[in-house]
């Protein structure tokens, strides 16, 4: 097991790498980050963002829960997505959740986890909505369908939001993916619920936006 030297040691190495494969790596990462990608995934340490789609610093700009929620009342991922889109400009963001995600199955468990049961809720409530499909499952299909159909959900939940919404009245380009990573094999699976406009988001969710014109919404 790596003690916290390894680590300060590895991080030197790391660091003398990037410098001898390219002298200016840092210098040009000190001026500013310009990512076009943003990455919302679940905390699980086997789902490191930028190894899985080959990123460099600066290249990925990165917020990480349990079981990647996009929440309309967690002010971190809401600032991470303002500043995202706002301040950012990203062109994309990621909604990446995974196979056997711990989070998604403590969520439809019948047994107490704690504090940490509080943040799943959500998923219970998807599980509920797609209740008839997923019991005509077995255990593991039945975890892994969820973490799909969190997936789509958490899509869903991030074009609800004001910022994505204002980002498309004002014309920013900003598309919405959302992939489910395999464990067993490194891959992520694109659940084609890709998203660029408020086209597909029910009525109810269209922020109102007083200063455009009627037909523009
Ligand atoms: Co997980």
């Amino acid at each position: 097991m790596p003690t916290i030297k390894h680590l300060i040691d590895n991080n030197r190495e790391w660091a003398r790498q990037q410098v001898e494969r390219d002298p200016e790596f840092f210098q040009r990462l000190v001026g500013q980050q310009s990512p076009e990608y943003l990455w919302i995934g679940c905390s699980d340490s086997r789902v490191p963002a930028n190894q899985i789609v080959g990123m460099d610093p600066g290249e990925l700009f990165v917020h990480r829960n349990v079981a990647n929620q996009v929440i309309q009342t967690d002010f971190n991922c809401l600032s991470v997505i303002q500043f995202a889109i706002e301040a950012l400009k990203v062109k994309h963001v990621l909604v990446v959740g995974h196979y056997g995600c711990g989070g998604v199955k403590a969520a439809i468990e019948s047994k107490p986890h704690g504090l940490v049961d509080h943040w799943l809720y959500p998923i219970r409530d998807i599980y509920r909505e797609h209740a008839v499909e997923l019991e005509a499952l077995d255990e593991q299909a039945q975890i892994d369908r969820l973490c799909e159909l969190n997936v789509i959900e958490q899509v869903k939940n991030l074009a609800k939001t004001n910022m994505v919404q204002e980002a498309w009245d004002r014309g920013q380009e900003l598309n919405i993916h959302g992939w489910v990573y395999r464990l067993d094999n490194g891959l992520v699976n694109d659940m084609n619920v890709s998203v660029a406009s408020r086209e597909g988001l029910e009525q109810v969710y269209h922020v109102y936006h007083k200063n455009l014109p009627k037909g523009v919404r």
